[in-house]
């Protein structure tokens, strides 16, 4: 079994605890598309969904194109469950996310949702948060200055660039500057605090106390719910 496989499986598994009438906030992802995909089948079959929500325009694309009720999350009263990966999530399920540059709204969608369940593959997992990049959203203007700050303050990383040499630009019209720590940080939540005070910072990839059921799909077939 590939990675591949075990993220088709999480996605299947998470859209088999979706119940019906339930309202359902999409997130974003090669993992979330694997969920996306395996709801619309359901939904194509006996279950009735009030509406799904999407993180991101990629999501709301492709659950428009498998026939899913999109709507969009300020038009909705609640959402019942937000189903999403991660790139990173650790034993107390703290995470990062943003590897596709879609945090921000992923975070607002899964903190205004009654459960978020993260699904992962077994690449997904590390002892502690941080051992890859930090995804932190930043507005364009006085972008030098905000990353100079965060410099001083220690947070060395690169901006994102896409392969023509572009900056990448979120669906919030924000860059992305990617935080490499030299190895997990031991107090995560409080870099978090200190990054999101320097002005023109939106948001980091960090995710602490949101993460719901956690479904790790791992290479030899088996699925574990947390
Ligand atoms: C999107 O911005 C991210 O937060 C994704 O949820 C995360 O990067 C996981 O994506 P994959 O499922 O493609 O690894």
């Amino acid at each position: 079994m590939s990675i591949e496989d075990a993220k088709k499986a999480v996605g299947k598994a998470a859209a088999d605890l979706i119940q019906n009438d339930m309202i359902v906030g999409l997130g974003t992802g090669s993992t979330a598309n694997y969920f996306i995909e395996a709801l619309s089948v359901r939904a194509r079959n006996n279950l009735f969904l009030k509406a799904v929500v999407p993180s991101s325009q990629r999501s709301h694309i492709l659950a428009k194109r498998l026939g899913l009720p999109v709507q969009e999350l300020n038009d909705v009263p609640y959402v019942d469950i937000t189903v999403d990966g991660a790139d990173e999530i650790d034993p107390l399920k703290r995470m990062i996310k943003g590897g596709g540059g879609a945090h921000v709204r992923e975070k607002i969608l899964a903190a205004n949702s009654r459960e978020m369940i993260v699904i992962v593959d077994e690449s997904k997992l590390v002892p502690a948060v941080g051992v890859g990049k930090l995804p932190v959203e930043i507005l364009p203007y006085g972008s030098p200055a905000t990353r100079s700050n965060l410099e001083k303050l220690g947070y060395l990383g690169k901006w994102r660039i896409q392969e023509d040499g572009s900056f990448f630009i979120t669906e919030n019209d924000n860059l992305i500057y990617d935080v490499v720590f030299s190895a997990p940080p031991p107090y995560p939540q409080q870099d978090h605090e200190q990054i999101r005070l320097v002005p023109g910072v939106i948001d980091t990839g960090f995710f602490f106390n949101i993460a719901g059921r956690v479904i790790v799909g791992y290479n030899n077939g088996r699925i574990e719910i947390h």
